[in-house]
């Protein structure tokens, strides 16, 4: 059967290649896998919820409307702990009723924006390297891409002002995100105070997907909340994903102008109900009584990134010392083009000899190309044990 030119545009990227031979890795007999699997390929914590939140949620699913289709209406608390805790993280007043929505995840709702904003074949811009959802949602709405280059040279900085005057008349929607998804820069206010103002000028919707809020290891996460315009053009999207390591849970939510809460809840609407309200009152309890829990997160993973940054440079694989939480975004080994590989062909090997997962940069966009992600979802030890794993591996390419 012809299926859509949609699905068939999404493609089997990276991803999928690795995911793939991850599953082989695994479903090899005990025998001839070299070592255990060590996934650092996935932004998905290894570490628990705040035990409260496990609590009320474990609680909350003896309770029969739970386990009821919820409407949006009744995701009111849920909206009204979001807006409470706005006002305490970033002291912005937010309106619950019209400014807030609750999402499945910052993915579905970066992947479902562009659906409610643009009509096939309008204009939209990603960063690229980006996290991506970001270019799946505008596949999906069969829009235009256009993709704003990273550059290391520049610190990973977006540069608003290479896109010429008509690039910005044709262009009706950006979405970023920092701290960012796979460079694992914090990123600075300024940088979205100058994609708001363009926006402002402009009239193009910004969206900032931000579910690494809580996960700066260096200088404080930007927010689009702080930039003047966000009333009018700007979405943020939050997620209970990282910060409260909620993942597997799928609860997270947008801030933003009316309009677009209106546009994004009214193609929810169509699409599926909310999340259980179980999940919403352990989104509630998260977002009230354990506003500052994320910040423990942080000497953990800092404690991890130094060690393997450490681990890493002690066979010669430099680093730069990332400033959000979670990941390293590491260049391939310079030998790695004697061989004649490039990032997913480092990444399959390495799984191949060492059983180390890591995703290839170019899953991320050309970009990426050159790069991988190392996620630090692993404790200490382990990852220690993986960079033992790692360096006879690379002294005997190198
Ligand atoms: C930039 C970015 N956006 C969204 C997501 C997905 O978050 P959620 O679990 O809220 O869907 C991720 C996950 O890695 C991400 O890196």
């Amino acid at each position: 059967m012809e299926l859509s030119k949609r699905i068939n545009n999404l493609g089997t990227g990276v991803f999928q290649r690795n995911d793939f031979r991850k599953q082989s890795y695994r479903s090899l007999p005990e025998g001839e896998q070299p070592f255990p699997l060590v996934d650092l390929s996935l932004g998905a914590s290894d570490l628990l919820p705040p035990s409260s939140v496990l609590e009320v949620m474990k609680n909350a699913l003896f309770e029969p409307e739970s386990s009821s289709y919820c409407l949006h209406a009744a995701t009111y608390p849920f909206r009204e702990a979001v807006a409470a805790w706005a006002k305490g993280r970033f002291g912005v007043e937010v309106d619950p009723v019209d400014e807030v929505l609750l999402l499945i995840g910052s993915q579905e709702g970066t992947a479902h924006l562009p659906l409610a904003v643009l009509d096939a074949g309008d204009t939209g811009l990603i960063m690229d390297p980006s996290y991506p959802s970001h270019k799946g949602g505008l596949l999906l709405a069969e829009a235009h891409i256009e993709k704003l280059l990273l550059k290391e040279e520049q610190s990973w900085r977006p540069d608003f002002k290479s896109l010429s005057i008509s690039q910005l008349e044709q262009i009706k929607m950006m979405i970023f995100g920092y701290p960012h998804n796979p460079t694992a820069q914090v990123g600075k206010q300024s940088w979205l105070e100058e994609a708001m103002s363009l926006g402002v000028k402009n009239q193009i919707v910004i969206a900032h997907d931000n579910p690494y809020v809580e996960l700066s290891l260096i200088g404080n996460a930007p927010s689009l909340l702080f930039c003047q315009g966000w009333r009018d053009w700007g979405i943020e999207f939050f997620s209970l994903s990282k910060g409260w390591n909620m993942g597997g849970f799928r609860i997270a939510f947008a801030i933003g102008a009316k309009h677009l809460i209106k546009a994004l809840r009214s193609l929810k609407g169509t699409v599926d109900f909310n999340q259980s309200l179980a999940l919403q009152k352990g989104g509630i309890e998260a977002l009230l009584r354990s506003a500052d829990w994320p910040k423990h997160l942080l000497s953990i993973y800092k404690e991890r990134r130094d060690k393997t940054l450490k681990g890493l440079q002690g066979f010669g694989w430099h680093v730069s010392t990332p400033s959000m939480a979670m990941y390293l975004w590491m260049p391939i080994p310079k030998w790695a083009s004697s061989h004649g590989w490039d990032d997913e062909d480092v990444s399959a090997e390495l799984l191949k000899k060492t059983g180390i997962a890591l995703t290839p940069g170019s899953g991320f966009g050309d970009g990426g190309k050159g790069m991988l992600r190392l996620a630090l979802v692993r404790p200490v030890d382990e990852l220690e044990s993986a960079i033992a794993r790692i360096e006879p591996w690379w002294h005997a390419h190198s």
